[in-house]
């Protein structure tokens, strides 16, 4: 695991080199799923410089990467690839972004690299072996009650209104001292792991947005709950222990106050 952690911290410096030199350029912008869900031609260099160095060095090995989808090897092992999580703010020049990249082994996470560029913020996990910032070891807070707490969530691309996390946000708002949206989830994800939220939730990620950085939560001694996991859909709560339970309480008291078909049960 130590070859393969070096090689994918080289690795995700390289193409966040690439980003860093792209920034200021105009982009190529191109709507996916929804007028908000974006792709830029540097989000698809960045995953093709991913893909092509995993490809090339473990040939057996799966890899799901957002952009191009999954290739199935005949390993055990699975490459989980966000190449430029926080596209929104790249496009507009909005410096907070990352590049993730998770490792699995059957289904359990093993190695989980988060690197933000633009912060010069590089995240590490392998299991068992603890979590570390720039190669410092980090942890979660030790924030006990959520009006002490600052949180972090995000926002779906798909949906508006009700429908969109707002009541959560809403109902949450009021009981902590602030909640932060940063536009790249595996980056508020280690914010967690290093102990700057006491905790974060968000409906409806992806597994290239969770798969590195849930490793580093649990590594900072942290917990991750997930409400659901479906498909290529993640909900999940994150934080120290006591503040992960005590957002997780506050979102079911309000499950109810929610329209059929939205984020409740989610
Ligand atoms: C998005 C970011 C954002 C989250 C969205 C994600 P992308 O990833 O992580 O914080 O709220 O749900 O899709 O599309 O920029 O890679
Ligand atoms: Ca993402
Ligand atoms: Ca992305």
């Amino acid at each position: 695991m130590k070859t393969r952690l070096e090689q994918i911290i080289a690795l995700v410096k390289e193409v966040g080199a690439m980003q860093i030199d792209n920034f200021e350029k105009k982009h190529q912008i191109a709507k996916k799923s929804t007028r908000f869900d974006l792709v830029t031609e540097v989000d698809k260099l960045s995953e093709k410089m991913i893909t092509d160095f995993i490809g090339a060095r473990y040939p057996e090995d799966s890899i799901l990467a957002e952009e191009s989808g999954r290739v199935d090897g005949q390993s055990e092992y699975t490459w989980v690839v966000d190449p430029l999580d926080g596209t929104t703010n790249y496009s507009h020049r909005f410096p907070v972004y990352s590049i993730s990249i998770g490792l699995q082994r059957g289904d359990q996470a093993v190695l989980g690299v988060v690197y933000a560029p633009m912060m010069g913020e590089l995240f590490h996990a392998v299991r068992s072996r603890g979590a570390f910032l720039n190669g410092q070891p980090i942890a979660v807070s030790g924030c006990a009650n959520l009006e002490d707490s600052l949180l972090g969530t995000g926002f779906l691309y798909t949906g508006s209104g009700l429908d969109n996390n707002l009541l959560q946000f809403n109902h949450l708002c009021p009981m902590v001292q602030g909640i932060r949206r940063t536009g790249s989830a595996a980056y508020d994800l280690c914010c967690v792991a290093a102990g700057i939220y006491d905790g974060f939730w968000e409906y409806r990620l992806h597994p290239w947005d969770v798969a590195a950085a849930t490793l580093i939560i649990e590594e900072a001694g942290g917990s991750v709950i997930y409400l659901s996991r479906e498909g290529l859909n993640v909900s999940l709560v994150a934080g120290n222990r006591q503040i992960c339970d005590q957002i997780q309480v506050e979102l079911q008291k309000i499950a109810g106050a929610l329209p059929a078909g939205d984020l409740a049960g989610s």
